[in-house]
């Protein structure tokens, strides 16, 4: 068990790489296994839900060979196992889309329920609805969904909430499936074309990834690729709240800033002074922050996984400023966590309510989940003193060397082992 131990309110200054998008690489990792041939994965984090989703991989059958800490040759050929259980995915949330690829393989995929971060009901009934309009029949049984088809055939799909995780296993389903697939009302977000840029290059026919409909016209096979993950969209808007928080001046390096639009112009309202060039941008800040209003959407909306990360900056602006959670049912459980380091903040349910203090104050915190858990390494480098974020797992799972990436900007973090003693014996 670590934590992290954080000396704050030091302004982060210089410059920092961003790492490959982690919601891209889960959905791209299992669709190598609809290959017919190797693929060479470009630009992977180093973070645990990747080490994770290449384990399960293995145990499919796939042959993983590390080229470098960024980049792996997988080779699926040899992949006749269609069984995923819980404790080969160490209950993340992208297990799903291996239910997608094996059924586009195999025709058959059964698959432990996804889990991933606590943000109230996360259902599964629109991928569910995806499959089962291609022809497969899925089941819920011992645990485990089942699906199943002897042949999947194209079809429409019109999806009743705009959902990422349905769009892209109905793409990984329907790739190979006969005929075309339409899947009307599809997310929007960058991984969702990143997925459909990589599956074209293996031989696909998509259409439309980044607009609300996608046509995929199925094909018999695909063979291998190479192909480099795009910039992490959230990651990179991790960074530039850190450094507006902290009133820093960075160079946020390796980023598609088309993408990160949405808090761009949120950071412009609160004060920041934002450039943009190709691959970077830099933003700088030397005021307190105003207040300003945020609504989460879909894609090209204010993304949900970075509203933790915004409102523990707008828990020091100048006023008061409302969040309306527009995607998930709760994902406001950190907010007890910045209530013990003096924020102001009342829920009611999708909305919370911040009314801006002059400072944070260091405290012992938990991170109750990933992005959850940024926002708590950014409030502990904003608060004056020694801030401890424990549970930090869930930021392993979503951010590549966050410590060394930090100390580089001139922050004070360490990573600490909580109780060597217990760590002795879990490793013996
Ligand atoms: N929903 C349904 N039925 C479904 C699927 C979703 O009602 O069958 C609802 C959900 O309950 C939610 C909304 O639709 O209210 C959106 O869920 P979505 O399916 O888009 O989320 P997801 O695919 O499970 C991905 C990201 C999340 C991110 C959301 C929204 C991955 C692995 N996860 O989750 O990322 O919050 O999209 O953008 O891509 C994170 O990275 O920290 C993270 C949680």
């Amino acid at each position: 068990m670590e934590k992290f131990v954080i000396n704050g309110g030091k302004p982060l200054k210089g410059k920092v790489r961003i790492s490959g998008a982690k919601n891209a690489a889960v959905a791209i990792l299992p669709a190598v296994l609809l290959a017919d041939s190797p693929c060479v994965i470009d630009n992977l984090p180093e973070i645990s839900d990747v080490t994770a989703i290449l384990k399960a991989m293995s145990y499919l059958g796939a042959n993983v060979r590390t080229i470098s800490k960024t980049s792996v040759e997988i080779d699926p050929t040899h992949v006749n196992s269609y069984i995923v259980t819980k404790e080969m995915t160490e209950n993340m949330r992208a297990s799903s889309y291996f239910l997608g690829a094996l059924l586009g393989r195999l025709n058959r995929a059964r698959v432990a329920p996804p889990g991933g971060c606590d943000f109230g009901v996360r259902p599964i009934d629109q991928h569910i609805k995806g499959f089962e309009s291609l022809g497969a029949k899925v089941i819920i049984e011992g645990g485990m969904v089942d699906s199943r088809a002897l042949r999947l055939s194209g079809s429409s799909i019109y999806l009743d909430v705009v959902s990422v995780g349905a769009t892209i296993n109905i793409m990984l389903a329907a790739v190979k499936a006969k005929g075309l697939t339409v899947i009307e009302n599809a997310a929007r977000e960058p991984h969702i074309v990143d997925l459909a840029n990589f599956l074209n290059s293996m031989g696909a026919n998509i259409m439309g990834a980044g607009t609300n409909v996608i046509k995929i016209r199925g094909v018999d096979s695909l063979k291998g690729t190479s192909y480099s993950i795009i910039p992490d969209q959230i990651e990179a808007g991790t960074y530039m709240v850190a450094a507006v928080a902290t009133k820093g001046d960075v160079m946020i390096e390796n980023v598609t800033p088309k993408h990160l639009e949405s808090i761009i112009a949120k950071l412009i309202e609160t004060g920041a002074d934002i450039t943009e060039y190709d691959e970077a941008v830099r933003v700088c800040m030397n005021t307190r922050p105003k207040k300003c209003n945020v609504k989460t959407m879909p894609h090209p909306g204010f993304p949900t996984d970075m509203q933790p990360q915004i409102a523990t900056l707008l828990a020091i602006a100048d006023g008061t400023s409302i969040i309306t959670e527009g995607v998930w049912d709760s994902r406001f459980r950190y907010v007890d966590q910045l209530t013990l380091m003096g924020a102001d903040i009342q829920v009611d349910g999708k909305m919370a309510v911040i009314t801006g203090v002059q400072n944070l104050n260091p405290a012992p915190v938990r991170a109750v989940d990933l992005r959850a858990g940024a926002a708590m390494v950014i409030a502990g480098l904003m608060a004056k003193g020694t801030t401890e974020v424990e549970e930090i797992v869930h930021i392993d799972r979503g951010y590549e060397n966050i410590t060394e990436k930090l100390t580089a900007l001139g922050a004070d973090i360490k990573r600490v082992t909580v109780n060597p003693d217990l760590q002795k014996l879990r490793q013996a």
